[in-house]
């Protein structure tokens, strides 16, 4: 019996997610789009992986290029979150960031970042399966994580 996809969906959003913004530099131009599907996969080599959506505006940009930027958020940046989940436009107008080894964007205020190269691409369903091996992973910020669930952003307990 097949599952309604969004009933899938909602079950699915019970999961408690940190959240994240992928980026890319595709020749010199940056691409980035929010994402709660990152996982870290493997210490030896250092591997993580995100899933992206084949039907999003940024999935060629990401077929293209073989670096990505990891961005782990701090509470304190659910606007950016919608940003870069919904703006048309140039996402990184007005969006401070720098670059590290690979040129893919390091966004200003997350707590923590991991810098790849592209190690694999898996197919799956409607999502591609983005393997990266980090070249670099730093926490520059103390801060709280911005956290996702059921739809909603919510804030750690303790916080
Ligand atoms: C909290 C949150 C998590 C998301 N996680 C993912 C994800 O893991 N993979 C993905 O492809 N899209 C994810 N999205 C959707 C994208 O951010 C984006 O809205 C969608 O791809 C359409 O925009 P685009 O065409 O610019 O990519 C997420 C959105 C939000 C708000």
């Amino acid at each position: 019996m097949a599952i309604d996809q969004r009933h899938f969906r909602d079950v699915m959003g019970t999961f408690a997610t940190g959240v994240t913004i992928i980026t890319t530099v595709v020749s010199g131009a940056p691409h980035g789009i929010t994402a709660n599907s990152f996982s870290s996969v493997s210490l030896d080599p250092p591997l993580v992986l995100f899933c992206l959506g084949r039907s999003s505006t940024n999935f060629d940009a990401f077929m293209e290029t073989d670096n990505f930027a990891v961005n782990i958020l701090s509470a304190s940046q659910d606007k950016l979150s919608t940003h870069f989940a919904m703006f048309e436009g140039d996402r990184f107008d007005g969006t401070a960031w720098n670059a590290w080894e690979t040129g893919a964007p390091i966004l200003d205020g997350v707590i923590s970042a991991a810098d790849c190269v592209l190690e694999a691409r898996h197919d799956a369903g409607d999502h591609v399966i983005i393997v990266g091996r980090a070249l670099r992973a730093e926490t520059v910020l103390d801060a709280a994580p911005l956290l996702y669930h059921r739809g909603r952003y919510a804030a750690l307990a303790s916080e």
